[in-house]
């Protein structure tokens, strides 16, 4: 088993840190054709939902960056690779896919190859099977577009799949569901929803305790205190704050500092008028009129109003803020920084 600052996604319901809630949750809807877990970066969407998969016939596959339809089945035949153990069964004898001495080999083009949709065609006959999708919203056409068509199809024809989609919330539901959209095969549809909260000050406490005893380390109580006020619930920082520690970087500013320049590295992709409005808001802009002030004090140009909203939708749609404020503190102490 791994330690709690391992920072891997954990994969295994032994390993992750409290979420009953979510997984008695994800246990009861089992049997729902689509599943929706949301949460801001770090939460632990992708650990929660490889945990979850752990009692069943699972697939999991990460979808940031796929692009090509190599990369979607290259991805395919890995995650089902990885799932052999428990899915020989199922993929035995289907046209397309062959099991070989270092892995499951899928033919995806020409004469005898299976689509995506082809396969969870197969695989739907032969039993109930879970397909994970994680980062869905990160794909990219053609691969979007083929993903989104066989998922439609599977939600209203194979009764034996459930679909879990994990991502960041707002960006997942519009931008790749579509579900606001009656033009997107997605459109309408009925989904359980699973949102993976933050720790509470309490369980921060209590996991970074359990983290340094699996590691022998005992930090002075304050330090806890410290880590657990900047770091806010979010067990990736929790987690990065406990490896760094353990591994002897005692000063718990110097952690701050690169757990802020990584948020700042992800800030440093957006345009100059998003940056402008997420400093506006981390200096304590709270409403739109206050935003606009500052922004165009500082830009030194008048934005149509209708640009701003769209930056601020468009903010909010990547889970950076919610009505004015961060959803997490160190992309707030990042974003003073732009
Ligand atoms: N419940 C948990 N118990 C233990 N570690 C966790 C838990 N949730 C997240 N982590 C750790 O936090 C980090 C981020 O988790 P991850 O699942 O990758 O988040 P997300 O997919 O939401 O970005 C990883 O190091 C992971 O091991
Ligand atoms: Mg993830």
């Amino acid at each position: 088993m791994r330690n709690l600052f391992d920072p891997r996604p954990k994969s295994s319901r032994s390993e992750l840190y409290d979420r009953a809630e979510e997984l008695a949750l994800l246990d009861e809807h089992i049997d729902k054709p689509l599943i929706v877990v949301l949460g801001v970066r770090r939460i632990g969407k992708t650990s929660l939902v490889k945990s979850f998969l752990e009692p069943y016939n699972g697939l999991y596959v990460d979808m940031r960056g796929a692009a090509t339809r190599a990369d979607l089945y290259r991805r395919l035949s890995e995650s089902l690779s990885e799932g052999i153990g428990k899915l020989r069964r199922l993929l035995e004898s289907i046209r397309g896919v062959r099991i070989g001495e270092f892995g499951v080999e899928i033919k995806w083009k020409g004469a005898d190859s299976v689509s995506f949709l082809g396969l969870l065609e197969e695989l739907n006959r032969k039993g109930r099977l879970v397909v994970a999708i994680d980062e869905i919203q990160e794909a990219k056409p053609p691969v979007s577009a083929e993903l989104r068509t066989a998922l439609a199809y599977a939600y209203d024809h194979l009764d034996n799949i459930t679909i879990v989609l994990s991502g960041s919330a707002l960006r997942l539901l519009r931008g790749f569901m579509g579900v606001e959209d009656p033009e997107s095969p997605l459109y309408g549809r009925y989904f359980v929803e699973v949102d993976v909260r933050r720790f509470t000050r309490e369980e921060s406490l209590d996991f970074l305790r359990l983290g340094f005893r699996q590691e022998g380390v005992e930090p002075p109580s304050g330090v806890l205190e410290e880590a657990v006020d900047f770091f806010d619930g979010i067990p990736g920082w929790l987690v990065l704050f406990g490896r760094a520690y353990v591994d002897g970087v005692r000063d718990v500013g110097a952690i701050k500092e690169q757990a802020v320049s990584m948020a700042l590295d992800e800030l440093g992709r957006l345009s100059a008028r998003e940056k402008a409005v997420l400093k506006a808001i981390a200096e304590g802009a709270r409403s739109w009129g206050q935003v606009r002030r500052y922004v165009e004090e500082r830009l030194g140009e008048a934005i149509p109003k209708s640009t701003l909203t769209r930056i601020i939708e468009k903010l909010e749609s990547l889970s950076i803020i919610k009505d004015y404020e961060f959803l997490d503190g160190v992309y707030r102490e990042a974003a003073k920084r732009l």
